[in-house]
Protein backbone atom coordinates (compact mmCIF):
# COMPACT_ATOMS: atom_id res chain seq x y z
CA UNK A 1 0.00 0.00 0.00
CA UNK A 2 1.09 3.84 -1.30
CA UNK A 3 2.85 5.53 2.01
CA UNK A 4 0.58 8.60 3.24
CA UNK A 5 2.05 12.03 2.35
CA UNK A 6 2.07 13.61 6.05
CA UNK A 7 2.14 17.39 6.23
CA UNK A 8 3.72 18.50 10.05
CA UNK A 9 2.31 21.85 11.50
CA UNK A 10 4.99 23.02 14.24
CA UNK A 11 5.73 26.88 15.96
CA UNK A 12 8.92 26.06 17.35
CA UNK A 13 11.21 23.30 18.76
CA UNK A 14 10.18 20.68 16.80
CA UNK A 15 10.86 17.93 18.79
CA UNK A 16 7.80 15.71 18.22
CA UNK A 17 8.40 16.75 14.24
CA UNK A 18 11.43 15.04 14.52
CA UNK A 19 10.46 11.57 16.42
CA UNK A 20 7.61 11.47 13.80
CA UNK A 21 10.83 12.43 10.79
CA UNK A 22 12.74 9.26 12.46
CA UNK A 23 9.97 6.61 12.35
CA UNK A 24 9.36 7.49 9.21
CA UNK A 25 12.70 6.97 7.97
CA UNK A 26 11.98 3.50 8.17
CA UNK A 27 10.80 2.33 4.69
CA UNK A 28 8.25 -0.21 5.90
CA UNK A 29 6.60 2.57 8.23
CA UNK A 30 2.96 3.71 6.26
CA UNK A 31 3.95 7.35 6.08
CA UNK A 32 6.69 9.60 4.41
CA UNK A 33 7.14 13.18 5.95
CA UNK A 34 6.83 15.32 3.05
CA UNK A 35 6.29 19.05 4.29
CA UNK A 36 7.26 20.69 7.49
CA UNK A 37 5.10 24.39 7.86
CA UNK A 38 5.70 26.75 10.32
CA UNK A 39 3.81 29.44 11.10
CA UNK A 40 6.82 31.32 12.93
CA UNK A 41 10.04 31.89 10.43
CA UNK A 42 12.57 31.36 13.30
CA UNK A 43 11.10 27.84 14.81
CA UNK A 44 13.93 26.22 15.34
CA UNK A 45 12.44 23.16 14.35
CA UNK A 46 12.68 24.38 10.47
CA UNK A 47 16.17 23.90 10.76
CA UNK A 48 15.85 20.34 12.19
CA UNK A 49 13.50 19.65 9.14
CA UNK A 50 15.68 20.79 6.50
CA UNK A 51 18.74 19.08 8.09
CA UNK A 52 16.35 16.22 7.48
CA UNK A 53 16.22 16.51 3.80
CA UNK A 54 12.39 17.52 4.28
CA UNK A 55 10.57 20.57 2.29
CA UNK A 56 10.03 23.24 4.53
CA UNK A 57 7.96 25.99 4.12
CA UNK A 58 6.58 29.40 6.32
CA UNK A 59 3.43 30.53 6.50
CA UNK A 60 3.26 33.71 8.56
CA UNK A 61 0.14 34.56 10.09
CA UNK A 62 1.24 37.98 10.96
CA UNK A 63 0.32 39.43 7.65
CA UNK A 64 -3.41 38.18 7.81
CA UNK A 65 -3.74 39.86 10.82
CA UNK A 66 -7.60 39.09 12.32
CA UNK A 67 -8.43 36.94 9.58
CA UNK A 68 -7.76 33.42 10.42
CA UNK A 69 -9.23 31.73 7.43
CA UNK A 70 -6.96 34.08 4.82
CA UNK A 71 -4.21 32.45 7.06
CA UNK A 72 -5.57 28.87 7.05
CA UNK A 73 -6.42 29.35 3.10
CA UNK A 74 -2.72 29.52 2.51
CA UNK A 75 -1.60 27.18 4.44
CA UNK A 76 -4.42 24.67 2.67
CA UNK A 77 -3.14 25.89 -0.50
CA UNK A 78 0.34 24.42 0.68
CA UNK A 79 -1.05 21.33 1.80
CA UNK A 80 -2.87 20.91 -1.43
CA UNK A 81 -0.04 21.64 -3.49
CA UNK A 82 2.10 18.95 -1.85
CA UNK A 83 -1.02 16.52 -2.30
CA UNK A 84 -1.14 16.08 1.38
CA UNK A 85 -3.35 13.25 3.17
CA UNK A 86 -2.56 13.78 6.36
CA UNK A 87 -1.42 16.81 9.38
CA UNK A 88 -0.09 16.26 11.97
CA UNK A 89 0.10 18.85 14.37
CA UNK A 90 3.50 18.75 16.58
CA UNK A 91 3.68 22.06 19.01
CA UNK A 92 1.77 24.47 16.10
CA UNK A 93 0.46 27.32 18.62
CA UNK A 94 -2.26 28.55 16.53
CA UNK A 95 -6.33 27.82 17.36
CA UNK A 96 -7.68 26.31 13.98
CA UNK A 97 -11.18 27.86 12.78
CA UNK A 98 -14.03 25.09 12.26
CA UNK A 99 -13.41 25.50 8.65
CA UNK A 100 -9.89 24.57 8.18
CA UNK A 101 -10.78 21.41 10.93
CA UNK A 102 -13.33 20.61 8.90
CA UNK A 103 -11.60 20.18 5.54
CA UNK A 104 -9.30 17.53 7.81
CA UNK A 105 -12.02 15.87 9.74
CA UNK A 106 -10.68 12.17 10.55
CA UNK A 107 -7.23 13.13 9.09
CA UNK A 108 -5.78 16.31 11.39
CA UNK A 109 -3.85 14.82 14.73
CA UNK A 110 -2.57 16.65 17.46
CA UNK A 111 -0.42 16.02 20.34
CA UNK A 112 -1.11 17.53 23.61
CA UNK A 113 0.89 17.16 27.05
CA UNK A 114 -1.75 15.50 29.39
CA UNK A 115 -3.86 13.12 29.48
CA UNK A 116 -6.99 14.39 28.36
CA UNK A 117 -9.87 15.01 29.19
CA UNK A 118 -7.71 16.83 32.00
CA UNK A 119 -5.65 19.95 31.73
CA UNK A 120 -6.97 21.42 28.09
CA UNK A 121 -5.13 24.39 26.76
CA UNK A 122 -1.59 25.60 28.10
CA UNK A 123 0.47 25.25 31.17
CA UNK A 124 -0.60 21.52 31.80
CA UNK A 125 2.74 20.50 33.42
CA UNK A 126 2.38 23.67 35.87
CA UNK A 127 -1.41 22.90 36.52
CA UNK A 128 -0.69 19.19 37.39
CA UNK A 129 1.51 19.74 39.69
CA UNK A 130 -0.65 22.35 41.56
CA UNK A 131 -3.32 19.78 41.27
CA UNK A 132 -1.22 17.29 43.16
CA UNK A 133 -2.13 14.58 40.34
CA UNK A 134 0.08 11.63 40.69
CA UNK A 135 0.15 10.78 37.47
CA UNK A 136 0.15 13.00 34.47
CA UNK A 137 1.06 12.44 30.60
CA UNK A 138 0.63 12.87 26.67
CA UNK A 139 -2.54 11.85 24.26
CA UNK A 140 -2.63 12.20 20.75
CA UNK A 141 -5.95 13.09 19.49
CA UNK A 142 -8.15 13.62 15.99
CA UNK A 143 -8.95 17.46 15.83
CA UNK A 144 -12.37 18.89 16.23
CA UNK A 145 -13.66 22.13 16.34
CA UNK A 146 -13.51 22.36 19.88
CA UNK A 147 -9.93 22.78 21.52
CA UNK A 148 -8.38 19.52 23.11
CA UNK A 149 -11.20 17.55 22.79
CA UNK A 150 -11.21 14.89 19.93
CA UNK A 151 -11.24 11.15 19.77
CA UNK A 152 -8.65 9.87 21.51
CA UNK A 153 -6.06 7.74 19.47
CA UNK A 154 -3.27 7.15 21.78
CA UNK A 155 -2.05 7.86 25.89
CA UNK A 156 0.97 7.51 27.27
CA UNK A 157 0.80 8.49 31.23
CA UNK A 158 4.40 8.65 33.56
CA UNK A 159 4.20 9.42 37.17
CA UNK A 160 4.63 12.83 39.36
CA UNK A 161 6.97 12.62 41.97
CA UNK A 162 7.93 14.34 44.80
CA UNK A 163 10.10 17.10 44.08
CA UNK A 164 9.29 17.51 40.41
CA UNK A 165 9.40 21.18 39.01
CA UNK A 166 7.46 22.06 35.40
CA UNK A 167 10.87 21.30 33.91
CA UNK A 168 11.49 18.00 35.29
CA UNK A 169 8.04 16.85 34.45
CA UNK A 170 7.67 18.09 31.36
CA UNK A 171 10.95 16.45 30.37
CA UNK A 172 9.24 13.22 31.14
CA UNK A 173 6.34 13.88 29.52
CA UNK A 174 8.33 14.49 26.48
CA UNK A 175 10.30 11.19 26.02
CA UNK A 176 6.41 9.53 26.14
CA UNK A 177 5.09 11.87 23.59
CA UNK A 178 8.14 10.98 21.26
CA UNK A 179 6.91 7.51 21.44
CA UNK A 180 3.32 8.03 21.23
CA UNK A 181 2.95 9.94 18.48
CA UNK A 182 4.75 7.97 15.92
CA UNK A 183 2.60 5.17 17.18
CA UNK A 184 -0.28 7.18 16.52
CA UNK A 185 0.76 8.14 13.11
CA UNK A 186 1.07 4.47 12.65
CA UNK A 187 -2.42 3.35 13.39
CA UNK A 188 -4.47 6.49 11.59
CA UNK A 189 -2.28 6.07 8.51
CA UNK A 190 -3.07 2.31 7.91
CA UNK A 191 -6.64 3.02 8.48
CA UNK A 192 -6.67 1.17 11.86
CA UNK A 193 -8.28 3.55 13.82
C1 LIG B 1 4.98 19.50 23.15
O1 LIG B 1 5.10 19.19 24.52
C2 LIG B 1 3.54 19.41 22.71
O2 LIG B 1 2.82 18.39 23.35
C3 LIG B 1 3.02 20.77 23.13
O3 LIG B 1 4.06 21.66 22.84
C4 LIG B 1 5.31 20.96 22.91
C5 LIG B 1 6.01 21.16 21.59
O4 LIG B 1 7.31 20.64 21.65
N1 LIG B 1 1.83 21.11 22.44
C6 LIG B 1 0.90 21.90 22.93
O5 LIG B 1 0.97 22.44 24.02
C7 LIG B 1 -0.30 22.11 22.04
N2 LIG B 1 -1.26 22.94 22.67
P1 LIG B 1 8.09 20.27 20.33
O6 LIG B 1 8.03 21.51 19.42
O7 LIG B 1 9.49 20.00 20.78
O8 LIG B 1 7.44 19.08 19.69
Amino acid sequence: MARKRVAILISGRGSNMVALIEAAKDSRYPAEIVLVVSNEPAAEGLTRAAASGIETAVVDHRPFGRDREAFERALQDRLAAHRIELVCLAGFMRLLTPWFVRQWEGRLLNIHPALLPAFKGLDTHARALKAGVKEHGATVHFVVPEMDSGPIVAQAAVPVRDGDTEQSLAARVLEVEHRIYPEALKLVAEGRV
